[in-house]
């Protein structure tokens, strides 16, 4: 049987899951508040399957039926016989929280919301709802067709049901997941991430290395495939700022306090590629 998804928000990651979801076969209905925003968020769906089908990975004809599955819309009522409803808007709470509420009138019962939140606690978001037992976390990665991992999110009420569902849904779509069992700032990615960021750059401020070797330190000796100074250009130096300070705001850890070179990148505009300068000038 065909399963229905829901994604809200056509922006770069809903954008990337309806892609990927109509691709493994769900009917997809995918809505944003403007004309404009589902107009962008479907074309670049359509160019990403055609440099797919260019490349020899997909078929013409199943790239075709892929945006066939795909339903683009501004109207909420819409979404209402969704199985699984993802949430993928912009990252501040009061917006999530107007969606959840409208969800939760509108979704059958024994649908799944989830949330793409990068940040924010699923409780927080659950709390609006009349079954935060059925509202999970699906944190994906950017770029969505590109990246396996899928991060699973168990808020304070999420039942085990939920949490199966969300698994198999990530799963159809060709993700690998990774379980978060409590609701911690920043669950797991975003600490790890942000924990080798902080450090790179206190080494780096201290002058105990060049930021080119504490990257090569990482790619050399560990494996990574890119350095996290590169990283914290390529995310955004003040991305990472703040993803670190809500961590150690939430966990008073002294290792997520963030170091004094960061706050001032920030403060002066060096925040990475998207200015032109950050660890690196590029
Ligand atoms: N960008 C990333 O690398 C990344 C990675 C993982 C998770 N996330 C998370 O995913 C979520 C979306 O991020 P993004 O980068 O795709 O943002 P984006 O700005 O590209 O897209 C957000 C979209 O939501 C739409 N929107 C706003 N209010 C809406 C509403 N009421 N109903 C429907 N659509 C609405 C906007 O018009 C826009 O198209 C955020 O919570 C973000 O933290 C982002």
């Amino acid at each position: 049987m065909t399963r229905k998804l829901a994604v809200i928000g056509a922006g770069l990651m809903g954008s990337g899951i309806a892609q990927v979801s109509a691709q493994a076969g769900w009917d997809v209905v995918l809505r944003d508040v403007t004309d404009e925003a589902l107009t962008r968020g479907t074309d670049g769906i359509k160019a990403s399957y055609d440099k797919f089908v260019s490349k020899g990975k997909l078929d013409a004809a199943d790239a075709e039926a892929a945006l066939g599955r795909i339903t683009a819309t501004t109207d909420l009522d819409a979404v209402g016989d969704a199985d699984v409803v993802v949430e993928a808007v912009f990252e501040k709470l009061e917006v999530k929280h107007e969606i959840f509420r409208a969800l939760d009138k509108l979704v059958g019962d024994g649908a799944v919301l989830a949330s793409n939140t990068s940040a924010i606690p699923i409780t927080k978001i659950a709390a609006v709802t009349e079954r935060p037992e059925r509202v999970v976390g699906t944190h994906f990665f950017s770029p969505v067709p590109m990246m396996r991992l899928c991060e699973l999110v168990r808020g304070y009420k999420t039942s085990d049901e939920t949490l199966a569902t969300a698994r198999e849904f990530a799963e159809s779509v060709g993700k690998t997941c990774i379980v978060v069992n409590r609701d911690v700032a920043g669950f797991v990615t975003t600490r790890l991430i942000s924990a080798l960021v902080v450090e790179a750059a206190k080494l780096y401020e201290s002058g105990v290395a060049t930021a080119e070797d504490i990257d090569l330190a990482c790619k050399l000796g560990f494996g990574h495939a890119m350095g996290p100074l590169a990283t914290a250009d390529l995310t955004g130096v003040d991305i990472l700022l703040h993803a670190t300070s809500n961590i150690y705001t939430e966990s008073q850890d002294e290792k997520f306090a963030p170091p004094e070179l960061m706050r001032r990148m920030v403060d002066a505009g060096d925040i990475g590629r998207k200015s032109g300068q950050g660890f690196y000038t590029h």
